[in-house]
């Protein structure tokens, strides 16, 4: 491993916002601040998630513009995690946290009805593997059960084909409704935070001019 990812590892454990914790420790011990994320933040505001957060490009925008929400960014990569958690501690964003964890994970580290909105920005398209999609029925149930009822989830990703599977066949199938859905986000005319923040690889995939498509829908 290089010496880069090293240092960040090891820079990693300093930073209090980074919350990592063992396969083992957590299946024999729990998530401490599972059920008790109010606790955790000081306050009861509403939580909202971005999954494969990657260097947490909207956990950190989204915080600094809504004071009155507590942002959780979660990915499996600890080097990429480092920026995010080096932003949020040098600027004192008090409404951040990130968890180091596979999302296959993710009840184990939030209880029933404890967040509020999902956004899910550029997953792996996993176009041989559709039931390591972030958007299959798989992981919707795991959503299932930490989401609040009608939550909203956002998805943005280049990839038309997990699009077009979102949209055409699990958004149906699960009797989800669809609050707006774009195959080009930005001829779409569409404002909010969508358009608002991009993120590392939407930068990247910009520059590439693919399209970018945006879904919102409800759990
Ligand atoms: C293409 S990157 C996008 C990162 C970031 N959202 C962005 O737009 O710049 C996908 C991210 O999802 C994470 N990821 C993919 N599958 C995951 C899983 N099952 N559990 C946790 N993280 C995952 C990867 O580690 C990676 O950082």
């Amino acid at each position: 491993m290089g010496k880069h990812k090293l240092a960040r590892f090891a820079e990693n454990l300093t930073f209090p916002n980074l919350l990592q914790v063992g396969y083992e420790q957590l299946q024999q011990e729990g998530f401490q601040w599972r059920g008790r994320w109010a606790e955790y933040f000081g306050n009861n505001h509403p939580i909202v998630l971005e999954l494969g957060c990657g260097k947490g490009d909207y956990t950190i925008a989204l915080s600094k513009e809504n004071p009155g929400c507590n942002y959780i960014g979660v990915d499996i990569k600890g080097a990429r995690l480092w920026r995010g958690a080096k932003t949020a501690h040098e600027e004192q964003l008090h409404n951040v946290a990130f968890i180091r964890t596979k999302i296959e994970l993710i009840t184990s580290f939030f209880a029933e009805e404890e967040v509020s909105e999902l956004w899910i920005t550029f997953p792996d398209p996993q176009p041989k593997k559709p039931n390591k999609r972030l958007t299959s029925e798989r992981f919707l149930s795991l959503y299932r059960h930490i989401l609040k009822p009608e939550s909203a989830i956002h998805l943005k990703t280049d990839s038309q084909e997990l699009f077009e599977y979102t949209l055409g066949e699990v958004i149906p199938q699960g009797g989800h409704s669809v609050d707006f859905a774009t195959a080009d986000l930005y001829a779409s005319g569409y404002g909010g935070d969508a358009t608002a923040v991009q993120t590392f690889y939407e930068r990247m995939f910009l520059a590439e001019g693919k399209p970018i498509t945006y879904i919102k829908f409800f759990m």
